[in-house]
């Protein structure tokens, strides 16, 4: 593939939260440009898959160095192998879409993660491909920017009704607290395996934490 045109840019937070709620903006074929950059990064070199995309966040976005722990080996990645993660499981957006909701309450509450950390994960993400795939089609950069604004859109709209339930904790009442979420096992067993060891004792504390609010 030939680079072409250029990088496209992430839409405004607003504008993306504003489609939220609407069905993934993609389509087969942009699910398939991702799968197909995703199957050429260099998997016997995992390391330099996440030394580009820390280095690169780390650039655009100084500020976020300390929220990530010093050793950021692929074995102590969280961040990038689930977003390739999540990105495998696009076949079927519903199941990611609750893992995102999930994401997005956890980052919000655990992590601090601000709107605007969100628009520098996605331009790491993309100048990864970029940077590791010589070559990359403008098709595959552009079907990434539609896939992740999608993902970042669901975590920040999730994100936010977790600061209004946390603001009023009589809101919780409300059907966002009443879903029940697929597993993580249920969406991609094999890739998730490692992040959900990680992310269930965090889970456990927010659900506590919203049980205390609650007064239960
Ligand atoms: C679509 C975007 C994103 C996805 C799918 C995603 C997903 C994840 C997942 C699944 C984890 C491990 C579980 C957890 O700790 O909650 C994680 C960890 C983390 N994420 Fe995100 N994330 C996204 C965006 C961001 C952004 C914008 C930031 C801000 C810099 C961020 C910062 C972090 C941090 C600090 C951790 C913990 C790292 C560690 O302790 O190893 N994430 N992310």
């Amino acid at each position: 593939m030939s680079a072409q045109g250029q990088e496209p840019r992430p839409r405004l937070l607003s504008e993306l939260q504003a489609h939220a709620h609407e069905l993934p903006p993609f389509t087969p074929q942009i699910v398939s440009w991702v799968k197909w950059s995703i199957d050429r990064l260099p998997k016997d070199n995992p390391k330099i898959l996440t030394d580009t995309f820390y280095r690169l966040l780390f650039e655009l976005a100084p500020n976020t160095r300390s929220m990530f722990p010093e050793d950021l080996t692929p074995q102590r990645d969280r961040l990038f192998g689930a977003l390739i993660a999540a990105a495998k499981g696009l076949e079927q957006p519903e199941r990611v879409e609750q893992a995102l909701r999930r994401w997005g309450v956890t980052h919000q509450r655990t992590h601090g993660v601000t709107e605007e950390m969100y628009v520098y994960v996605g331009q790491a993400l993309v100048r990864t491909f970029k940077e590791l795939l010589t070559g990359t089609d403008s098709m595959v950069m552009s079907s990434w920017v539609s896939v992740y604004q999608w993902m970042a859109a669901v975590m920040i709209d999730e994100a936010q009704k977790a600061a209004l339930v946390d603001q009023n904790p009589e809101s919780l009442m409300g059907p966002w607290h009443e879903e029940q979420p697929v597993s993580d096992q249920q969406l991609h067993a094999e890739d998730y395996a490692t992040v959900v060891t990680q992310l269930r004792p965090r889970r456990d504390r927010a659900e506590a934490a919203r049980r205390r609010a609650a007064g239960g």
